[in-house]
């Protein structure tokens, strides 16, 4: 195996100052998202998830980002999930996005609440048919005997849908939005003085003040 402690990359490419940044962090978001758009960055909206179960051991998994609105950030998942029983006890989230090609990383973290059913809806619809009928396919996160019980229960669903043009959106599937309370955006700069610019929000402000982190 390659020596890790060996590996070592110099960042470059950029730099980040408080006079080249949005007063409103999801206009920065969205800059620097398009920017990763316009890199070719492998699945930009990929994202890692943190949450805590009820004794507070925290997880992390990656989901991808389907919309930033309402001042929220939002994703989809089975609210059976073990991230859903997470949400349930304890409502609050953080969300790392990783953008090596920019050398970049964005940090986001505050309250999470689900979507309207309806919202939850449209984005379901507008999936292609065969992510729709997987939704009903899978309990998310629980324990399964085996891969042909899965492809068994898929067969089962195609055929019960077979005769309609629209499935229905799972009682147990659905978007949740987090509203950012604090957002990060890091640089990666030579000698590991990288740029951190951290939005956050005082308690009942509107406003968001931006503080420099050392790195
Ligand atoms: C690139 C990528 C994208 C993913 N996107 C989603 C997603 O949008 N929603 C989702 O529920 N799981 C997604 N997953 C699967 C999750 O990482 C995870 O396995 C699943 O949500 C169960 O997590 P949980 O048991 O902590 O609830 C994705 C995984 C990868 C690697």
């Amino acid at each position: 195996m390659n020596k890790l402690s060996d590996l070592r990359q110099d960042y470059k490419k950029n730099q980040l100052s408080e006079d080249m940044v949005s007063s409103d962090p999801l206009v920065q978001f969205d800059q620097w998202f398009s920017e990763a758009m316009e890199a070719g960055v492998t699945e930009p909206n990929a994202f890692t998830l943190a949450t805590v179960d009820v004794s507070g051991d925290p997880s992390a998994r990656v989901l991808l980002l389907k919309g930033v609105d309402d001042g929220g950030f939002v994703f989809y998942t089975n609210y059976e999930s073990d991230k859903a029983n997470h949400l349930e006890h304890r409502a609050r989230a953080s969300m790392c996005f990783l953008w090596l090609e920019l050398e970049r990383q964005v940090r986001v973290s505050g309250g999470v609440t689900k979507i309207s059913r309806e919202e939850s809806e449209v984005y379901f619809h507008s999936r292609p048919r065969e992510s729709q009928i997987g939704a009903w396919v899978s309990h998310q996160s629980h324990v399964i005997s085996s891969r042909a019980k899965l492809e068994i229960r898929l067969e089962e669903m195609i055929e019960k849908y077979k005769n309609q043009d629209t499935i229905p959106l799972p009682d147990n599937w659905g978007g949740y939005r987090l509203i950012p309370e604090r957002i990060e955006f890091w640089q990666g700069r030579a000698n590991r003085l990288h740029d951190r610019l951290l939005y956050s929000k005082a308690k009942g402000l509107t406003s968001w003040i931006i503080e420099r982190l050392a790195p």
